[in-house]
This record gives structure tokens, sequence and C-alpha cells, in this order.
């Protein structure tokens, strides 16, 4: 049994949803998806009692984090990653913020990197419609990218086939 920990943040409306979703879509006789809430309480003990790491993170304010991970981000800052598999979510708005599209999966998947973390779970821009992201790396996004402003009914697909791929990757 693989213990992975899933770290968004509760009071969320979309990132949430979705958080469900991809707790639900493991294979739980395989993997136990422990759920941690990213607040001012979380501490670095928490995030790195697990070597296996999926996080949600929507892009807020125009490219950037919510403040709920920008406050943690000094705590990621100062922590050794290189043993870390980390998988990243993100949320956002290819319509209204197409050249900022899921910019917060990148400064956290930038800065994972950074600490020795290997990400996993890159997926294929293919069908999404944007002019920019600062999530993209070869072309990829560095981890799922979900839009349910404009690809709601796309979500529950995405979901499924990325937990799949994310099975074989941790
Ligand atoms: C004020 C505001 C700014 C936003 N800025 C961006 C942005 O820069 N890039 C992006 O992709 N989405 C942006 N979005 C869209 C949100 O990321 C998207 O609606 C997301 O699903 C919200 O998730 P949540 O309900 O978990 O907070 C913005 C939304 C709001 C309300």
């Amino acid at each position: 049994m693989k213990k992975i920990g899933l770290f968004y943040n509760f009071a969320t409306d979309k990132t949430k949803r979705c958080a469900k979703k991809i707790e639900e879509s493991f294979n739980s006789k395989k993997f136990e998806v422990v759920a941690i809430d990213v607040n001012e309480t979380l501490t670095e003990e928490q995030f790195l009692q697990f070597d296996s790491i999926i996080v949600g993170v929507a892009t807020w304010f125009d490219g950037e984090l919510p403040f709920y991970w920008d406050e943690f981000v000094p705590a990621i800052e100062d922590m050794d990653l290189s043993k870390k598999q980390i998988a990243i979510f993100g949320l956002g708005d290819q319509i209204t913020a197409s050249e900022n599209f899921c910019d917060a999966m990148g400064i956290l998947g930038n800065l994972f990197k950074e600490r020795g973390a290997k990400l996993i779970g890159y997926t294929k821009t293919k069908d999404y419609i944007f002019e920019g992201s600062g999530a993209l790396e070869n072309d990829k996004f560095m981890g799922l990218a979900l839009d349910l402003d404009n690809q709601a009914k796309l979500t529950d697909e995405r979901i499924k086939a990325w937990v799949k791929q994310l099975e074989k990757e941790f």
C-alpha cells in the first residue's frame, strides 16, 4: 500500500471538488490517499512525512499563487525535496486569463524542482485554448491543468486519465 499526501485548501470551491475526484479515482487497494489542508497551520513536517505528494493549486491575481500557498513558500524554500515525487494539478481559466493560464502550477513546480523534487504527471496541451502559461516545460503542462470555468465537461475524463498515469509513475 503506497501512501500519498494530497495537499489543497479545504475552503476552496473548485480545487476541492477536483481533489475529491482525484482521491476517489485511485485504486484504494494499492494507494492510501491522505488529504491535508493547506492553510496557516500547515507545517513543514506534515508536508515532508510523504515521499509521494499531490498538490492542488488554483491561479489567482493574474498569474499568482493563492494566499494560502503563498504563505507556505518560505517553508518550501528551506526544504530538501530530493527524495520526493510530486504531482501538481492546477485550476485556471483559459479564456479570461488566457495569457496566465494555470501559472501557479508553474510557480510551485519550479520551486519544487529547485529544491530537488522529481515532478511527475506531465500532460499534453491538446484540447486547451490559451495564449500563454507559466506551467509549461517542453510544451507540456508540469501537471494536470483543469478549467472548470470553460471545460467542466472534460474534467472527469482528464482526472481519470491522470490518476491512471500517476498510479504508474508513483
Ligand atoms: C480574481 C481572479 C483572478 C484569476 N486569475 C487567474 C489567472 O491569472 N490564471 C488562471 O489560469 N486563472 C485565473 N483565475 C481563475 C481561477 O483560477 C479558477 O476560476 C479556479 O477554478 C478557481 O479555483 P478555486 O475555486 O479552487 O479557487 C482567476 C480567478 C479570479 C476570480
